[in-house]
């Protein structure tokens, strides 16, 4: 399947880096959110992004600025995906918010279009089932910050056909990513794997066993991963750490994905992490 234009809808951290990729790319991106300020902050942030890398002379200035004329922004769900090759959504992790954008894309797109999700944890078989076309949804989960982390977990649900897979096998390649092909079970494999080590080091924290400063320094001295667990988990959000565990627990209905209740306790204190000024660090 050709892929020409890509709809990207939302204009968050994971929405409008999956843009900028996709511009960067050189495909024709609309990008949608609900509000004009939300669709500026978007834009302010790939502008930023793309400004650093002429600072850096990787790309120049006239390329920075057909990257950004590739990119095109609407509050509307026609304009956005109605001529859309792929939709990829990465609206926020709702069951209900998702299932009513897929509802309505199945609606308005052309009968070719695929159908993708950014989710992290939400079972794409289920959101496909929403639709008349399950067989055209997957899932394409971009890693946080998506300009610089190399994976793609494409989600294969139930009714994904091979050819659509391998299409986004494809696109994915071509927007500079490597995809790692993932079967749909609960927080597939990225999640299933990091979260219940950012919750066990919350335990950690929780049980007294150490400070967040140095379980981040044992992680990150002793394991050599870029960010300490619980600098990972501000950096995620704690809201969303916390979400991703409920559904492995739900999913799974093991006690070893148990969210610790300090966790809770964080994100019902409103300390999300680095979006809200305070997690497990404190942040100007
Ligand atoms: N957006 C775009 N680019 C960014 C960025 C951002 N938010 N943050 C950093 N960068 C770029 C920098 O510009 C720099 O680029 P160059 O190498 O081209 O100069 C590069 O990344 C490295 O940045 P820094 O030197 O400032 O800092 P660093 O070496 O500490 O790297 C990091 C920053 C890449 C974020 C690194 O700390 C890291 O890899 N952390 C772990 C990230 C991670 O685990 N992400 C997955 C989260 S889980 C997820 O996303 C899935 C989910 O479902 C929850």
């Amino acid at each position: 399947m050709d892929i020409k234009r890509v709809s990207v809808l939302g204009a968050g951290q994971m929405g409008s880096g999956i843009a900028q990729v996709a511009a960067q790319a050189g495909y024709q991106v609309s990008m949608l959110d609900t509000k004009e300020e939300f669709l500026q902050r978007g834009i302010n942030r790939i502008g930023k992004n793309l400004e650093r890398s002429v600072a850096k002379e990787r790309i120049t200035e006239d390329e920075k600025n057909e990257i950004l004329n590739r990119i095109h922004t609407t509050t509307g769900i026609q304009e956005a995906a109605g001529d859309a090759d792929i939709v990829i959504e990465a609206v926020v992790e709702n069951m209900e918010v998702k299932a009513d954008v897929f509802r309505k894309l199945d609606k308005i797109c052309p009968g070719h279009t695929i159908l993708a999700s950014n989710t992290s944890s939400l079972p794409i078989t289920e959101i496909a089932a929403v639709t008349k076309r399950p067989e055209q949804v997957i899932g394409m989960h971009f890693m946080n910050p998506v300009p610089v982390m190399k994976l793609v977990e494409v989600i294969r649900g139930l009714a994904t056909s091979d050819e659509v897979f391998a299409t986004v096998e494809q696109l994915s390649r071509d927007m500079g990513k490597n995809p790692v092909e993932v079967n749909d079970f609960p927080g597939f494999v990225s999640n299933r794997v990091l979260m219940p080590m950012i919750n066990e080091a919350i335990y950690a924290v929780y049980e007294g066993v150490a400070t967040p400063e140095a379980i981040d320094d044992v992680m990150k001295m002793g394991m050599n991963h870029p960010m300490g667990p619980l600098t990972l988990a501000d950096f995620i959000g704690l809201d969303t750490c916390l979400y991703i565990m409920e559904t492995l627990y739900e999913g799974f209905g093991d006690s070893k994905y148990r969210p610790c209740p300090l966790l809770r306790k964080y994100v019902k204190a409103g300390w999300l992490g680095k979006k809200s000024g305070r997690g497990f660090y404190t942040y100007e």
